[in-house]
């Protein structure tokens, strides 16, 4: 029996976004979006990347080669079946790249080979030998999979193992392809395989999990203690059906329990956020608010308690930094569970110092709106806590017209005309789409330093006549967050009176600021 040891203790992050997360139903990437991806991939250190399945489409084949072409560090690899047409169209796909990977795959388990592959088990074994030593031809890094080896028979899946190493594959990967294993059955696989197949010792074993179970992450962690040195993820966890294990996940499981896992990854986790908001964006696949480490809610607290503890240490209710995964710091969301020493916290940081009378009063009133109101922003508690609080605000901005020229011909124009104090001024500008140029428009007319924070449309009926219902929110210098809405059956006009109304709101203030508070 050989014992395969880990070569070290160093774990290599093969992302693959670009293949399995993009079979997602409905994540379809286009060339230029996936190289947007890989080159963040590169830049954040992921050691693999796999660009796509060179014989799906020309598409997929012309991304993985101009991916190869341009990647700086990381391994470019390209799915491949055990079939040789698809070995040769990776083989080219990768041949530009400083690194090429062909990553080759056939089913082990009894239930693919009878009714997909119609396949015996003696038949797969030889195409095992005969395409990892084809894909050797083309290149030196050749990564084979046991396609459904959690429901493979152990002993027959350590033939193939053996087969694919004796062919010459380096990296051997042994999926949960349908999400159906548990921590333990993963652990005990491993340490089976990898234990018993001959030749182990010279090849790096990896994970690939589907998430069906919702179980992807600790497989991949129960892989890893077994022994497995690569960990195959995507950003956000997309993929098939539930998805794959997330490469967030495991990144930071790696890095906050270094102290269990003893395991280290060449992934600069600052680059999380940014990697996740380009995916989600790309792929339309909005994040979850509660989804670990990524989610607009992993570093936010509400319930006073927390709050309390974490003004006083933040390690009292934080295990890792929003920092280390590229945020700025945690937010401490104002709604009805905060208590007064984050109310306090708040006011200071908008520049407020009360009185404890003062105090009390904004208190109580903070919590009655809280009662009312899910989320609580700094206006709402300027507006709350300010002396002329309850007043209407003053409409200094007010639209008068908006002329937009967008579409497929020409540039995006809009020509705004404002009534600033009284005053109509007209200004006409171009932008990157209608909204752009409106709001560009609005910003020459009234100048200010404020930047556009958040930009969302949502139609508040059904139908074609549906009013458009806009939110923008302004952010100042010092991170302060004003929000304005507008509402009207056409969306521009909509995004115009939000973006106006914010406006309004944000000169309110500036014009009421105590010179302590300057530089909202
Ligand atoms: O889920 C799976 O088994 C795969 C392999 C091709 C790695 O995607």
């Amino acid at each position: 029996m050989t014992k395969a040891k880990p070569r070290n203790d160093k774990i290599i992050i093969f992302d693959t976004t670009l293949r399995d997360g993009e079979q997602s139903p409905g994540a379809t990437m286009t060339l230029e979006e996936k190289i947007l991806v890989a080159d963040v991939l590169d830049q954040m250190g992921v050691d693999v990347i796999e660009a796509g399945f060179a014989m799906a489409s020309d598409g997929d084949f012309e991304a993985v080669k101009a991916i190869a072409a341009r990647t700086k560090k990381a391994v470019v690899c390209s799915l491949a079946r055990c079939k040789p047409d698809d070995i040769a169209r990776a083989g080219e796909a990768v041949k530009p790249a400083k690194r090429g990977r062909i990553h080759t795959f056939i089913s082990t388990s009894d239930i693919h080979l009878k009714y997909q592959f119609k396949l015996t088990r003696a038949e797969v074994l030889e195409i095992i030998t005969n395409m990892v030593k084809l894909a050797k031809k083309y290149t030196d890094d050749v990564e084979w999979s046991a396609m459904d080896a959690t429901r493979s028979d152990l002993l027959y899946l350590t033939k193939a193992v053996e087969a694919a190493i004796k062919a010459g594959a380096t990296t051997i990967n042994l999926p949960d392809t349908v999400g159906y294993a548990t921590p333990d059955d993963i652990r005990m696989m491993f340490t089976y395989v990898m234990g018993h197949a001959k030749g182990a010792e010279k090849a790096v074993f990896s994970f690939h999990g589907q998430n069906d179970l919702g179980l992807a992450t600790a497989n991949t962690l129960a892989a890893i203690r077994a022994g497995a040195r690569q960990a195959e993820v995507t950003i956000n966890g997309i993929g098939e059906r539930a998805g794959n294990t997330a490469l967030e996940e495991v990144v930071m499981a790696l890095k906050t329990r270094q102290d269990s896992y003893g395991v280290s990854c060449g992934v600069k986790s600052e680059f999380i956020m940014r990697a996740s908001k380009l995916v989600s964006g790309i792929t339309g696949f909005t994040v979850q608010n509660n989804k670990a480490i990524v989610g607009a809610n992993a570093f936010a607290h509400e319930s006073g308690i927390h709050q309390d503890g974490m003004l006083k240490n933040r390690n009292t209710y934080e295990i890792m930094t929003p920092e280390s995964v590229g945020l700025g710091k945690s937010d401490l969301v104002m709604g009805k569970h905060s208590g007064r020493a984050a109310f306090r916290d708040k006011l200071k940081e908008l520049g407020f110092n009360l009185g404890d009378n003062a105090f009390e009063d904004a208190f109580n009133r903070f919590k009655q709106l809280a009662d009312k109101k899910k989320k609580i922003y700094d206006d709402d508690i300027m507006a709350l806590v300010d002396d002329r609080a309850g007043r209407a605000e003053e409409e200094r901005v007010r639209l008068h017209a908006l002329d937009v020229h967008c579409g497929t011909k020409g540039a995006q124009i809009a020509t705004v005309t404002l009534l600033v104090d009284g005053k109509k001024l007209v200004l006409t500008e171009h932008g990157d789409g209608p909204v752009d140029a409106t709001f560009k428009a609005i910003r020459g007319l009234v100048p200010h330093e404020a930047r556009l924070a958040l930009y969302q449309v949502n139609a508040v009926t059904e139908g074609i006549d549906a009013q458009a219902e806009v939110a923008v929110r302004l952010a100042t210098k010092k991170g302060i967050l004003i929000n304005g809405n507008g509402a009207d059956t056409d969306t521009l006009v909509a995004s115009a009176l939000a973006y106006i109304a914010a406006l309004n709101k944000l000169l309110n203030y500036q014009e009421r600021i105590v010179p302590e508070r300057s530089g909202v």
